[in-house]
């Protein structure tokens, strides 16, 4: 098989795989419930499918293909950025059984056009970039529209296995990463989005990173150490927003005489203590690694962590090589519906023997969301230029939610400092006492 043969099944395998997902996501509630709102901070489900349908259209059949638009009128329905999340409701949005249609027809073409199309010619089509990041869209919205399921009240709707239990971890809780440049972000991996380009060296000073995120367990001790109502933890504003917002423990949890309960996916039960900790917002992260005499990693010293391999030295694609993500190296892709135990995947860990960086949560670091020198938007403006600056904090590593085409070393995250409806987590550093 050609390097290009292997893309192109690599391209209908993962838009199938994205696919089979969204289908079980929108299809295991009723209609009712695709269209409903179940948090102002959700489209409802039914706009997250047409939208994929749509994205799909514009990008492959339409900017690709060269065709004309099937359905010129719905454009500005599923743009983005002409109707936010929440007055998402009150559009004129196609019916379920419409809207499933439209995906199913546009698909039926797109497989057409993948046949057709010779992945060289335009950066478009070079390694078949447009049909890789249609993949990874769909699957950024399969994880969107995770969250609206874990948001939904009412009876459980998805069920998964649990990540196998893991052997108590004994290994060190933090690692040195010696100090020295390396290579960030990538120039040669043919699907990664606009903002992890160009390759480019960074100078890192010595840190100790934690070797696993932050479980609940620990995330407790500072909730009963009393560090919510304490002011010297906080920045200002996270000080500000927790006390105006009433914040006194991750989202989902709910304190149940001594101990602690969370709603996962429709179900209530005891928070595991041995999990990483999720639905936490930057503020809370931040200020639990101040209460551990500690810090956030920054974006930098967390890919650097990720991958930077000091034998070769080297930057690889994944702490574990350069292999494609497999299960025994990382929870991806929808297959438990919850973080696996800290300490989980030896197969997946970094040369220095960090854990889990990639998978199970998505990890919160110090650093906003900017472009790295010799950053081009592509193929559009609106998918990380918009958002450059500091309003937005970088999370790395990715969640059980992401699928692996849309998780690498080098792929970057954003969301707003109060953000805690994602699959966000942490691990904290500290810098070497000099
Ligand atoms: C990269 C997750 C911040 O969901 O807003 C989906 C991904 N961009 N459609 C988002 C995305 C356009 C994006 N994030
Ligand atoms: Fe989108």
């Amino acid at each position: 098989m050609t390097e290009t043969e292997a893309l192109r099944d690599r391209a209908l395998t993962t838009l199938i795989t994205a696919r089979d997902r969204t289908t079980l996501l929108t299809s295991c509630v009723e209609d009712p419930d695709l269209t409903a709102q179940h948090s102002p901070l959700m489209s409802p489900l039914v706009w997250d499918l047409a939208h994929i349908g749509n994205q799909e259209e514009q990008w492959l059949l339409r900017a690709v293909g060269g065709r004309e638009a099937m359905r010129p009128e719905i454009d500005s329905l599923y743009d983005a950025f002409e109707h936010p999340r929440a007055e998402r409701p009150t559009l004129p949005l196609l019916p379920p059984a419409e809207a499933r249609l439209y995906a199913a027809e546009v698909r039926g073409r797109v497989l057409d056009l993948l046949e057709s199309t010779a992945f060289h010619g335009s950066r478009l089509t070079e390694a078949g970039f447009a049909f890789g990041m249609i993949a990874q869209h769909e699957q950024q919205h399969d994880e969107t529209m995770l969250i609206t399921h874990q948001l939904r009240t009412g009876p459980q709707a998805l069920t998964a296995p649990d990540p196998k239990p893991a052997p108590l971890f004994t290994g060190p809780s933090e690692v040195l990463v010696p100090g020295g440049s390396f290579t960030m972000g990538t120039s040669d991996e043919p699907w990664a989005l606009d903002n992890e380009r160009p390759a480019h060296r960074r100078e890192v000073a010595s840190f100790y990173i934690d070797t696993t995120p932050v479980s609940n367990g620990a995330y407790q001790a500072f909730i009963e150490d009393g560090g919510y109502q304490d002011e010297r933890w906080w920045t200002a504003a996270g000080w500000a927003h927790i006390r105006k917002n009433s914040i006194h423990a991750p989202l989902f949890w709910r304190r149940d005489g001594k101990q602690w309960l969370r709603r996962r996916f429709g179900v209530t039960e005891v928070v595991p203590p041995d999990e990483p900790v999720v639905h936490v917002c930057w503020y809370e992260a931040d200020a639990y690694a101040r209460w551990a005499g500690r810090r956030l990693p920054t974006e930098a010293e967390w890919e650097k962590a990720a991958r930077h391999d000091p034998a070769g030295n080297r930057s690889t694609r994944y702490p574990w090589g350069d292999a494609d993500p497999a299960p025994e190296h990382a929870n991806l892709g929808q297959r438990h519906l919850r973080p696996a135990p800290v300490g989980s995947y030896p197969e997946g860990e970094s040369p220095l023997g960090v854990r889990q960086l990639i998978g199970d949560v998505w990890e919160w670091t110090a650093s906003d969301f900017l472009p790295y020198p010799g950053f081009v938007a592509f193929p559009y403006k609106e998918y990380s230029e918009v958002f450059f600056g500091p309003e937005y904090k970088v999370l790395r590593g990715g969640s059980f939610a992401v699928d692996p085409v849309a998780c690498r070393g080098t792929f970057r995250n954003w969301d707003y400092p109060i953000r805690r409806q994602i699959f966000s987590g942490f691990r904290t550093a500290r810098s070497e006492a000099v």
